[in-house]
């Protein structure tokens, strides 16, 4: 296999919504699941999981999850990308372990870390904001997914339009208030080309120090 560069990935990624009913190897999707688990997430806390759909009872319930839109019906993998709003609460001894074993992070450092990261979920939760950090973190885990799918030749389509009610009942979490779902992503081999729809520029997006006056 050829490798392409990260920016190639960035180029030539497209949404695709129509696909062919070849399976995804189970190494390549691997890879994949590996690579996500690689996304930065706040405070390291990784507050996000995937679930993997291919069964045909998965994808017929993500169909229906979705108000029929192509991808489950048609892609071998289904992504789901769970945001776990809670996860500061849980233990997390074997993250701090992690980094330790690697030298990453000191005695001094995890102690720290700890007792500020819990401060700062603490606030979140105050404002109501622990869902949107969630969230966040789980986004980019998709993001990393989306760039690693171009390079072993996949595509991916994320997909905002679903009921999140119906989603956590597919797959198996409708009593966790505790979870929330980030976004859908369909996993496969095209079955259509699809054309860049363009970006605006640079010049129009990018601000230097402040953001303009409106
Ligand atoms: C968060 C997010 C949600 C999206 N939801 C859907 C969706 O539900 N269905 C769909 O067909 N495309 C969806 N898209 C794809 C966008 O329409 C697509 O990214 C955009 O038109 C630009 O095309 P490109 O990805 O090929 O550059 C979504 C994209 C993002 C980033």
């Amino acid at each position: 296999m050829n490798t392409i560069s990260v920016a190639q990935a960035i180029r030539t990624r497209r949404t695709v919504r129509h696909y062919r009913p070849d399976p995804v190897a189970p190494a390549d999707l691997d890879t994949l699941l590996e690579l996500a688990m690689e996304a930065p997430s706040s405070w390291n806390l990784q507050d996000r999981s995937i679930v993997v759909i291919t069964d045909t009872a998965g994808r017929e319930g993500l169909t229906w999850a979705t108000g029929g839109q192509p991808q489950p019906q048609e892609a071998p993998v289904l992504l789901v990308f769970v945001a776990e709003t809670q996860a500061w609460q849980e233990d997390r001894a074997d993250v701090y372990e992690q980094a330790r074993r690697n030298g990453a992070w000191s005695e001094e450092f995890i102690t720290g870390f700890a007792a500020a990261s819990q401060e700062f979920q603490q606030g979140l939760a105050e404002r109501g904001l622990l869902r949107e950090y969630a969230v966040k973190d789980a986004m980019i885990a998709a993001s990393f997914v989306m760039l690693a799918a171009t390079e072993l030749g996949l595509s991916t389509s994320p997909m905002n339009g679903w009921d999140e009610d119906k989603v956590k009942k597919v797959i198996g979490i409708e009593d966790r208030p505790d979870l929330s779902i980030a976004l859908l992503m369909s996993v496969g081999y095209a079955a259509q080309d699809r054309i860049h729809p363009g970006r605006r520029s640079v010049r129009h997006t990018v601000f230097r120090e402040t953001y303009p006056a409106a």
